[in-house]
């Protein structure tokens, strides 16, 4: 069997780089593109080969993508913060929308055959129905949501006239850690809910603000539903075996909420103490419920998650944080060693 080869954008942040962990583990070669502004070099595990430079740079991406043949191209390059994208509105859909389409376009004049896009729950705003199937009427409330509807929409045509099968997998709210502590969640700023929380009851930071326990739901505060980082990144090896006759839409989600208080008694039995945290007005933006419809995702690939208790997933994403309080810059003993 040829080993498969594989250019990953965005592949030292977060979702990307446990992508390419799980690619790695198929014994595929495989090239990350990342700028660096976002994610981290640590972590892009060693087996993958980094080429530091921006989506935008059309010449280092068709030198890249013109060294191939590629199996296909996994796209997650991208600003992700709803609420910086309601302030700077045309970053987001220039950065992630135009950058995005200038990517399939590339693929495409490089013959590249399948495409992988990491897409969000945002683009369906305030949904009618929960859970939310990958059928449901697309209506971004973002320009972050908006931008990830464009290249949804290039992706359509890119398909239609010229061949590229495509997935887009709209995650609902990515968690946890690599099971086996090599690669974590890293963001600066930090605005995700399970690392706050965390830091909180570790001291590092300020108690957690709940934001907002007044929502129409059994306990007043927001419902999410958390999808393990590496049940994640299976959906994404999953997909791709599935795209020879159609491109795909799916929701990837595990089907079950959890509401903000929740999380912070999960977190607070993984740490054995009772976390930090106080009332806060409503985050402007936040919908009371959003849970994931990942019916078709489980019955035509198989795919199912398996972090199904909240407990597991908080652990893996707590053994992470714990060990690196400063994220990517925490000194590791060899890197203590090299400085010293
Ligand atoms: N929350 C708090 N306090 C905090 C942080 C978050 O109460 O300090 C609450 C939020 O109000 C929300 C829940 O915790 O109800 C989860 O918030 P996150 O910021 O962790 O995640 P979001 O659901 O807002 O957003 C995530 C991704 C987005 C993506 C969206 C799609 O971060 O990129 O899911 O649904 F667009």
């Amino acid at each position: 069997m040829t080993r498969k080869r594989y250019l990953v954008t965005g592949g030292a942040g977060f979702v990307g780089s446990h992508v390419v962990a799980a690619l790695l583990e198929q014994e595929a070669e495989v090239v990350v593109l990342d700028n660096l502004s976002l994610g981290h070099a640590e972590a892009v595990l060693p087996g993958a080969r980094l080429v530091v430079a921006d989506l935008g740079d059309q010449a280092a991406l068709d030198a890249l993508l013109a060294d191939g043949p590629w199996d296909a191209v996994f796209h997650f390059a991208s600003l992700s913060l709803v609420g910086e994208s309601m302030k700077e509105p045309f970053r987001y859909l220039l950065e992630n929308g135009v950058f995005g389409i200038r990517l399939i376009e590339a693929c495409v004049r490089h013959g590249v055959p399948r495409f992988v896009l990491s897409s969000t729950a945002n683009l369906f705003g305030t949904p009618d129905r929960i859970p939310i199937d990958a059928t449901a009427r697309i209506a971004p409330h973002s320009p972050y949501g908006e931008s990830k509807a464009m290249i949804e929409r290039a992706l359509y045509w890119a398909d239609s006239l010229h061949g590229l099968r495509s997935a887009c997998l709209r995650y609902f709210n990515a968690a946890g850690a690599d099971a086996r502590g090599r690669i974590g969640e890293d963001h600066d700023p930090e605005t995700h809910l399970i690392p706050l929380a965390i830091d909180a009851v570790l001291g590092r930071r300020p108690p957690l603000a709940i934001f907002g326990d007044d929502y129409e739901t059994p306990d007043g505060t927001c419902i999410r539903d958390y999808v393990h980082v590496e049940d994640l990144a299976d959906a994404h090896i999953r997909v791709l075996r599935h795209l020879d006759h159609r491109s795909l839409h799916y929701n990837v989600g595990t089907g079950r909420g959890h509401s903000v208080k929740e999380i912070i008694a999960a977190v607070a039995r993984i740490a054995g103490r009772p976390v930090p945290a106080s009332l806060a007005p409503r985050r402007a933006g936040d919908p009371a419920i959003l849970i994931a419809g990942a019916e078709a995702l489980r019955a035509e690939t198989g795919w199912a998650p398996r972090y199904t208790d909240l407990d597991r997933l908080v652990e893996t994403a707590y053994a992470w944080r714990e060990r690196h309080p400063q994220g990517y810059r925490t000194p590791t003993p060899a890197k203590i060693a090299i400085a010293s």
